[in-house]
């Protein structure tokens, strides 16, 4: 059968940064995230023509690393005998640059899985399976998604119509992972424990302005959060960061629009690349001006 299955990205505007349990998967603070529809990851599975099972990205094998996690990762769900496969996944996200890849492709992971191997899960069985590979991957399943400290995912509505764009600092594979990454500020960071607060604050916060439709209260608690997050990298040891001269730049860029009267906020996540909010009737003004001071590529996103 030549069907693929689809995923797709999520943005945190409340961001998950820390897992307060491994097993199963649970967030230290409750966050909440926007779909990416045109940032998709699309797979299929395939009988392996080899004896040994094969995963690609975008036509290029996988390492022994990969094919391992992954295969552990189905494990926790497929039979326990079973044929070698092959997993083909394709990727219109710049694959662990910090966009949210790994969201999309473990849903399009789940639900191929759910399919060549006639699992027959239900949509919220397949909420939690995903959640096992990827802990934001829970939130691609919902245009806007609260994944919730008890490990539940509910959906939230919002009368706006967001638009989103990436201002591509670098579309490398990122030098340290999310889960690595946050593992270590778990562990280290002096200002983990105010990070946690701030997010659950944000969090009660952002379910109102989503509620009151307060766009310029859901641009700001985004910014704010996404600074406070990252601000845990470099208060860890040893410290890092995402971030780069660049994705300051690209910040201030966003800034200086504000000012301007143009409504546009940004948010980062496990990479240097910086995500501009805005609401999608605004979208060909702001592309319009960023484009000026953003000579670098941009992508846009729908949601
Ligand atoms: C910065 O979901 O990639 O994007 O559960 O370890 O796979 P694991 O982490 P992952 O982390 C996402 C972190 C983030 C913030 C967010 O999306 O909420």
């Amino acid at each position: 059968m030549d069907s693929y299955s689809l995923g797709y990205a999520n943005i945190a505007l409340v961001k998950y940064w820390g897992k307060k349990s491994k097993d199963p998967v649970l967030p230290f603070n409750p966050n909440i995230s926007l779909r990416l529809d045109n940032l998709l990851s699309k797979t299929k599975i395939e009988p392996s023509l080899t004896d040994e099972d094969e995963f690609y990205i975008n036509d290029e094998k996988q390492s022994q690393e990969e094919v391992e996690k992954i295969t552990k990762f189905i494990a926790k769900f497929t039979p326990v005998e079973r044929e070698k496969i092959c997993i083909k996944s394709y990727n219109t996200v710049p694959t662990a640059a910090g966009l949210s890849s790994s969201s999309s492709g473990t849903m399009a992971l789940v639900l191929a899985c759910n399919e060549y191997f006639k699992l027959n899960k239900t949509a919220e069985e397949l909420v939690e399976i995903s959640k096992e590979g990827s802990g934001s991957s829970c939130r691609s399943f919902y245009r806007l998604a609260a994944w919730l400290e008890d490990g539940s995912v509910e959906e939230l509505s919002c009368d706006l119509d967001f638009g989103m764009m990436v201002l591509v600092v670098n579309e490398d594979r990122k030098k340290i992972s999310s889960r690595i990454a946050m593992e270590r500020c778990v562990q280290t960071s002096t200002t983990f424990d105010a990070w946690v607060e701030k997010a659950k604050e944000d969090f009660v916060a952002m379910k109102i302005a989503l509620e009151n439709a307060d766009f310029e209260k859901i641009g700001a608690i985004t910014e704010e959060n996404a600074l406070a997050m990252h601000a845990t990298t470099t208060t860890s040891t040893p410290s890092f960061t995402f971030l780069t001269d660049e994705s300051y730049r690209a910040m201030e860029i966003v800034k200086t629009l504000r000012k301007k009267g143009y409504r546009c906020y940004f948010t980062m996540d496990a990479g240097p690349n910086v995500k501009v909010l805005y609401l999608k009737e605004d979208q060909e003004k702001i592309y319009e001006e960023i484009s000026k001071l953003w000579q670098k590529k941009i992508i846009l996103c729908m949601e």
